[in-house]
């Protein structure tokens, strides 16, 4: 009977193979994807130990960890002895003679104690390569169905300068949008800014020193308020630092600085209080300083080639905020404690204590949490996702829970609705310690960047002394891009990394220059290619005729894999490893191999072809991490 169903589904494959449609099933939306290559193999061979008696589930193939012996390998064997009362080996023996002949593979070893040991048929390489390029996306697709999620990431403070600290959020937020989206997700991005808090106050209070002869500032002012901004960004960018300085003092000062101190914050609080309640004039202040911040901050994103759906920010949820508080009290969500209003979220299963979220302080100022809820409720509203992820430093992963938690008791969100706190780990410098500039200050992002950019506009007109200046500062730019995106996201986003310029920027190793070196490398190969009157595009794969050219397959073929691997646990890593391999596996084909003196033409165009689905791979690789390749370096 077992042998019987067998035969038939091997029969409908075969029969979709024969129609150039091999590798494909029907998924739930009607449409043909193409099986990621694991799960092909592993079918085929649960297909052989259904066959052979034995319960398919235990043909699970992995990736081999002795690539010297074989490319693929099955435990399955080991794993049913015990069910089936059998040494391993006669199930391994069994499944393996089940497989001889099978044009999937080229070699199926049953190797005692009882594994199976499997190499795959240039041929099904091939097709599968050729079966990917059709298909879109190249194979990555999500089962399931389309949701649309949120990514909350950048967070920005307007007018306050982006530091190191704003780099890992948008970096990492940037390339798991671009990566959910390419897995077939509905994904909105909002840099959720900073707008709406105690720095407005402060910069309104250093203002008023500054300029009291300001309408801003004159009681009696009732017509409208200036166009133009009292001030530059430049001036902005230098008043922000000063009013926080002046409104913080140290333990050690003496008592009237300290006195200073707090009657300057006190002013800003009550600026911040004012603004926030709708004071005309104050609100004109707030406008001025969102329409010279922003800009700013928008070339700043564009350099970094991080990109938002929303520019919404804290200040976009204040006004629905009285409802949403009345709502929490009405059905008891909420309750005062100690003057103050809060929604209790502790749990009896915690293992710590999770405080209280507080909603409103005693003085019924707003809090970060208030309008995270508001929020949430406006998202819900507006775009009805199923789920909203969270990119910030993971030290503030205590506030997300309590967040989280709160929107579920009060109901924000529905009891589906996946929330999710991506935390980053923090950049440090080669000490070890979060990252500083070289005199100890907050380094700014903008700089870091710069010096990053200048850096590589050195080496590649070290390189290419012929190179026009605009194709000159725009290769540095990709170069740069490539090693400040690629040596954070190769790192898992919790964890923290040391910055290590010298190694970022290197060609050679797990970098994002070597990555681009790489692409550059078949870029130029293609091009004398085609300068000699052929069309890379019109080569055909042939079957591998070397290891270094199946290895080099093989790795391509597990593209999607590696995509929706890293789409499922927001994890751009994965991205970077799998580029990394397959850059590898690229540069051992190269060195191995004469492509263009390759007097065989068939083997040529084989060759080409390939190298122009390692480029696309590579190229579509780098794209959901967020940076490009450049012509030459
Ligand atoms: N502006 C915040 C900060 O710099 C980050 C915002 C993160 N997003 C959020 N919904 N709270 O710390």
């Amino acid at each position: 009977m077992a042998g019987k169903a067998v035969e038939l589904r091997k029969a409908a494959r075969i029969a979709v193979f024969s129609q150039g449609r091999n590798h494909l099933i029907y998924s739930k939306r009607k449409v043909y994807i193409l099986e990621k290559v694991l799960e092909l193999i592993s079918k085929e061979v649960g297909d052989a130990f259904e066959a052979a008696g034995f319960d398919r589930e235990l043909g699970r193939v992995t990736i081999s960890n002795r690539p010297d012996l074989c490319e693929y390998q099955c435990n399955g064997a080991m794993a049913g002895a015990k069910k089936y009362g059998k040494a391993p080996f006669m199930i391994a023996d069994a499944v393996a003679e089940k497989l001889a002949g099978n044009g999937m593979f080229e070699k199926v070893e049953s190797v005692k104690p009882g594994f199976l040991n499997i190499t795959v048929s240039g041929d099904f390489a091939r097709g599968y390569i050729v079966r990917m390029l059709h298909e879109k996306h190249m194979g990555v697709n999500m089962p399931g169905h389309e949701p649309t999620i949120i990514l909350d990431y950048g967070g920005a403070n307007v007018a306050k300068p982006l530091h190191v600290g704003h780099l890992r959020p948008a970096i990492i937020g940037e390339a798991v949008k671009r990566i959910l989206k390419y897995a077939g997700n509905k994904v909105i991005g909002d840099i959720h800014m900073g707008d709406w808090g105690l720095q407005m106050g402060l910069i309104i209070t250093e203002l008023r020193h500054r300029h009291p002869e300001l309408p801003y500032f004159d009681p009696d002012h009732t017509g409208p308020f200036p166009k133009e901004a009292p001030f530059t960004i430049q001036e902005l960018a230098e008043i922000y630092p000063v009013a926080s300085s002046k409104s913080k003092s140290k333990e050690d000062d003496p008592q009237e600085v300290k006195e200073a101190a707090d009657a300057y914050k006190k002013e800003a609080l009550e600026a911040t209080k004012r603004m926030q309640d709708g004071d005309k004039a104050y609100r004109a202040i707030w406008h001025h300083i969102m329409n010279v911040s922003l800009p700013d901050l928008k070339k700043n994103y564009d350099s970094l080639d991080v990109h938002f759906d929303l520019w919404k920010g804290e200040s976009d949820v204040h006004d629905i905020i009285p409802q949403m508080v009345d709502y929490m009290k009405q059905h008891g969500y909420a309750h005062e404690s100690q003057g103050a209003l809060v929604v209790d979220v502790a749990d009896e299963k915690d293992s710590k204590e999770i405080p209280p979220c507080m909603i409103l302080k005693s003085d019924g100022a707003a809090l970060y949490a208030t309008t995270d809820l508001a929020t949430i409720q406006e998202r819900m509203k507006e775009y009805r996702p199923d789920a909203i992820y969270y990119f910030t430093d993971k030290r503030q992963a205590l506030h997300f829970e309590q967040v989280f938690r709160a929107s579920r008791i009060t109901k924000l969100v529905l009891p589906e609705t996946d929330l999710r706190f991506i935390g980053n780990g923090t950049m440090n410098g080669p000490d070890g310690k979060p990252f500083k500039t070289r005199d100890g200050g907050v380094m700014h992002l903008e700089s870091l960047v710069q010096e990053i950019k200048d850096r590589m506009y050195d080496r590649v007109k070290q390189s290419n002394p012929d190179m026009p200046e605009d194709e000159a500062r725009s290769t540095a730019e990709k170069i740069a891009l490539s090693a400040l995106k690629y040596g954070d996201l190769s790192n898992q986003p919790s964890k923290d990394y040391i910055f290590d310029i010298e190694k970022f920027t290197s060609f050679e190793g797990d970098t994002g220059p070597y990555i681009l070196y790489t692409i550059v490398r078949i870029k130029s190969i293609l091009a004398k290619y085609e300068a000699e009157g052929k069309k890379a595009k019109d080569a055909k794969l042939g079957n591998p005729d070397s290891d270094a050219m199946k290895a080099l397959m093989l790795s391509l073929t597990r593209f999607a894999d590696a995509v929706e691997s890293a789409a499922r646990d927001l994890a751009p890593n994965r991205i970077c490893a799998y580029i990394y391999e397959l850059s590898n596996a690229f540069n051992s084909f190269y060195h191995g191999t004469r492509i263009l003196s390759e007097e065989d033409e068939y083997k040529k165009e084989s060759y080409i072809a390939l190298l122009t689905v390692t480029l696309k791979v590579l190229e579509t690789g780098i794209d959901l991490l967020g940076f490009s390749s450049p012509d030459r370096m």
